[in-house]
Order: C-alpha cells, then sequence, then structure tokens
C-alpha cells in the first residue's frame, strides 16, 4: 500500500513571561511544510530531503524528526519505507519552536500514516520528549501550542491541557536579532536558570499567570504588561540579548500590550491590539533599538495560529 500525507507545523513562543514552560501560544508564520510519501516494507526505513530558509542537520541520527520517528517506530514495532520532505521556514535556535514543529511532524506522521490510536495527551508526551532530543531535557509548551494552536496551558503530569483562541485583533511581533549564541542555545538557556526560587517568587509568578489567562479569556489587556515581566527565568536571559530592555520600552512605550523573550530567546515577542496601535510603527521601533545596540534585526508580523494541520491525506 502507498499512501501520502502533506502537513504544516507553525512556530510557537512559549513562557510569555512567568509561564516558564506552561504557556505558550502559536503563530501563523513561519510554519514547516512535510510531505511524506509511505510504502509497505518488511523493516522501518526513512530517506529526509530537507529544504527551506533554514538548516537543519540532514543526517537522519541528527535531526530530530527522523531521530524522534526512529523511537516511536521501536515504542510501536513500526514497518515501512518513508520517504520525508521537511521544508524548515522555522528559524533555528531563535526560540520560536523549530524543534518542537519536528517533534510536532513526526507525532503528525505516526498518527496518520501508520494510524497509531493516539491521545492529545500521548501526543504531547512523545513530541515533547523528542525536545529533549535538542533541549537536554523535556518540555512541552511549543509542541502543546504547536499541536492545539491558540494560547495554551500545557498540561502536567495527568492534567489536560487547555488551549484559547484570542481574541482575531490581537496581532504578534516577532523580532529575531542576529546575535553570538552559546552552542547548544536552548540547553545553556535552562543551565543559567536557577534551580530553587522563593516562596514570595513562586506566588508573584503564579499571580501574574493567572493575569495572562485572564486577560486571553476575558480580551481584557489591562494586567498583561505587568504580568508579563518574569523575574525568575528572563532575568537571567536577558543577559543574553543586548538591548533587551530597550527594545521592550519602546514596544510598550508604541503600543505593545505584552513583551517578553520568546521561548528560550533570543528572539522578543509584543503582543499588539490593532484596534489601538500600529504593529508596522512597533516593529520597525524594536527593531532600529536593536539596531542602536549594534544588534543587526529582522522581524514578521503575524497572528495567532489554530494550530498544526494535515492538508492532504492520500491511500492508494
Ligand atoms: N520553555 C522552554 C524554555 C522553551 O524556556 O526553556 C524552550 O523552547
Amino acid at each position: 500500500m502507498r499512501k501520502y500525507i502533506k502537513l504544516i507545523a507553525p512556530a510557537t513562543s512559549a513562557n510569555l513571561g512567568p509561564g516558564f514552560d506552561v504557556l505558550a501560544i502559536a503563530l501563523q508564520e513561519p510554519c514547516d511544510i512535510v510531505e511524506v510519501e509511505y510504502w509497505d516494507k518488511n523493516e522501518f526505513e526513512i530517506s529526509l530531503n530537507v529544504s527551506g530558509n533554514y538548516e537543519v542537520p540532514k543526517d537522519l541520527n541528527k535531526n530530530v524528526l527522523s531521530l524522534l520517528l526512529f523511537k516511536i517506530s521501536e515504542k510501536y514495532n513500526l514497518k515501512g519505507k518513508l520517504n520525508i520532505s521537511l521544508i524548515k521556514n522555522i528559524p533555528v535556535g531563535m526560540g520560536l519552536g523549530s524543534s518542537a514543529a519536528s517533534c510536532v511532524s513526526a507525532v503528525l506522521i505516526a498518527k496518520n500514516i501508520f494510524n497509531i490510536n493516539l491521545s492529545l495527551n500521548e501526543m504531547i508526551y512523545i513530541a515533547g520528549e523528542g525536545e529533549s532530543f535538542i533541549a537536554g531535557s523535556p518540555h512541552y509548551d511549543n509542541v502543546t501550542a504547536c499541536l492545539m494552536g491558540g494560547f495554551v496551558i500545557t498540561p502536567i503530569d495527568n492534567l489536560d491541557p487547555v488551549s484559547i483562541m484570542p481574541d482575531k485583533e490581537l496581532c504578534l511581533c516577532i523580532v529575531l536579532p542576529k546575535i553570538q549564541l552559546p552552542i547548544k542555545k536552548t540547553e545553556y538557556a535552562r543551565k543559567i536558570l536557577p534551580q530553587s526560587i522563593s516562596l514570595k517568587q513562586m506566588s508573584d509568578n503564579i499571580s501574574k499567570s493567572c493575569r495572562i489567562v485572564y486577560s486571553f479569556l476575558t480580551h481584557n489587556y489591562k494586567f498583561l504588561r505587568e504580568s508579563m515581566k518574569d523575574y525568575v527565568v528572563e532575568i537571567h536571559r536577558s543577559k543574553m540579548i543586548p538591548g533587551f530592555e530597550e527594545v521592550r520600552n519602546v514596544a510598550y512605550e508604541k503600543g505593545a500590550i505584552g513583551v517578553c523573550i520568546s521561548g528560550a530567546g533570543p528572539s522578543i515577542l509584543a503582543i499588539i491590539d490593532k484596534r489601538n496601535s500600529n504593529p508596522h510603527v512597533i516593529l520597525n521601533a524594536m527593531i532600529n533599538a536593536f539596531n542602536k545596540n549594534e544588534v543587526y534585526a529582522e522581524g514578521l508580523i503575524t497572528h495567532v495560529s489554530e494550530g498544526a494541520k494535515v492538508l492532504e491525506k492520500v491511500e492508494k
């Protein structure tokens, strides 16, 4: 039997300030595109063709998509030959969930080509485990947002994930500074974090995270700005990003309603209510603020995504 699927997996922005490893949002752009052809075979075999704007390993034992598929094939005893074409449009190592998109693609291939009966929670946990190949430890925030779309609260232990589709008038500016980053950036950006925090810091972050959820549920954004300031994680990571404070301040001056480091960085996410502010003005001001700090930066304006989708599925 032959099968074919084509899927898209969107970029995502994790943490939203205080919600480390818990809160995330899916972006409409950029998206990876993955096409897969399947043939019956008595063993499990993958060939991988990588193209697109960003480079990821072509080696099957280094590429996170193929690595995770091999793991899944061992667990579920899969057989068959897969020809995978990955168009990598999500910048790599920029805090935009590039590896999460590949992990989600692997899970969707397993579900749609091999008809493995996976619940949403199982898909999230398998994809999150794939993240550990890159980050050194599993985390589930980016993969939850990529799979479910919207603004998400990640599952923890046996708690189910939650997704809220925000207000259509919200748009998202992403600014990508071109700076020298440590090797294994996400792993490094997790290692520099404190291993314990005070009860005061814990309450502070719970309060802020609850207010962020309130904002997306009620479309009342008056708490968002103060709530997205994080003194547990972001404060340490911001030292890796020259000009971060200035970029954040200028985004707020021009009308952004929330600004934070996207995931493990170095990209910056600004949330904008189009009814009140012009996203182009905010994006340009953020890029200029990086330039003043002698950092070249690029940016894009996008909206909240509905999540990864199988666009075509054919069985012959
Ligand atoms: N929540 C994770 C972190 C996202 O901040 O390390 C990494 O992409």
